[in-house]
């Protein structure tokens, strides 16, 4: 193996010991920060997130709340749980784990969670704010990302990141990061439309795969020396395992390992940021209602 591995959960784990002070600051205020979850429907792996977002609560001595709804639940009744999310004073973060069944519209429950609460930083506001550079929550995953390529100290200024992947949740947000000052890169967003997506990775000095997609990014789609960071968590079957499925990524990582500067794992790259980034944001978010109690 060539590269140089991005130990995401080393990192998480040095990101949420620094919290444990704050969440003690705040328990001395009689106030433990709090994170509700909705979780809608029995999607395997959306349970399996859920259940290691809570558990990241517990450990670091805050607080989870878990409401579960059935998968024909109406938009109005998901849009009520929200709602009694934000009117309480324990909530300081909320998440509604998606994707959500496909007769409810995301945007519509989305926009009920209050801004203040949005640790997902999935809100038109916080997402608006991301834009424009102002105060707010942002996205998990991204900001996850962007810690990771930083800690590492790879070299952004003027590099050429290309993002496989334009969903609203990762490829979109990282876009509009990566191409801030502090960073400097210059980007190029792919996505299902891109003619010969090979010409565009093998370009990348950054290349962030998160597309969805097993195992999409070869070998020989990747510039020698390039730091890889790949988003992707699919199941996909595997008979040889107990379970009848393995993780991947969007990473061929045996293949990329050989070629890449320096690689994220999964599991263990971008999943444990995720969650930390999400406990970061809640901790703010309870520091924020102390502010304005
Ligand atoms: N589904 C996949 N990733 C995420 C995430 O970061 N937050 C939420 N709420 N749902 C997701």
């Amino acid at each position: 193996m060539s590269a140089t591995l991005l130990d995401g959960k080393k990192l998480a784990e040095s990101i949420r010991k620094g919290l444990v002070p704050r969440i003690e600051a705040l328990k001395n205020k009689a106030i433990i920060p709090g994170l509700a979850v909705l979780l809608v429907g029995e999607d395997p792996a959306s349970i399996s997130y859920v259940s290691a977002k809570e558990k990241a609560c517990e450990e670091l001595g805050m607080k989870s709340f878990e409401k579960r709804l059935p998968a024909n639940a109406s938009e109005a009744e998901i849009v009520s749980v929200v709602k009694s999310f934000n009117s309480d004073p324990k909530v300081h973060g909320i998440l509604v784990q998606l994707p959500l069944p496909k007769n409810v519209s995301e945007t519509k429950v989305i926009e009920a969670i209050s801004p203040e609460k949005d640790v997902d930083g999935f809100t038109p506001e916080n997402l608006g704010r991301m834009m424009i550079e102002e105060p707010c929550y942002l996205p998990c995953t991204p900001h996850g990302v962007i810690k990771l390529i930083e800690t590492a100290g790879v070299h952004t200024k003027g590099a050429n990141a290309v993002i496989v992947g334009r969903s609203n949740i990762v490829g979109k947000p990282l876009s509009v990061l990566m191409t801030r000052k502090s960073i400097n890169s210059t980007v190029t967003v792919c996505h299902t439309g891109t003619k010969n997506l090979a010409e565009h990775t093998k370009r990348a000095d950054i290349l962030i795969a998160c597309a969805g997609v097993p195992e999409l990014i070869k070998g020989d789609m990747v510039k020698p020396g390039a730091c890889v960071i790949d988003v992707g968590v699919n199941r996909v079957t595997d008979a040889t395992k107990a379970k009848g499925w393995r993780l991947a990524g969007d990473v061929d990582f045996n293949a990329v390992k050989e070629v890449a500067g320096s690689i994220t794992p999964v599991p263990g790259g971008v999943g444990p940021m995720t969650i930390t980034m999400l406990l970061f944001n809640t901790v703010e978010a309870a520091e924020r209602s102390a502010v304005r109690k």
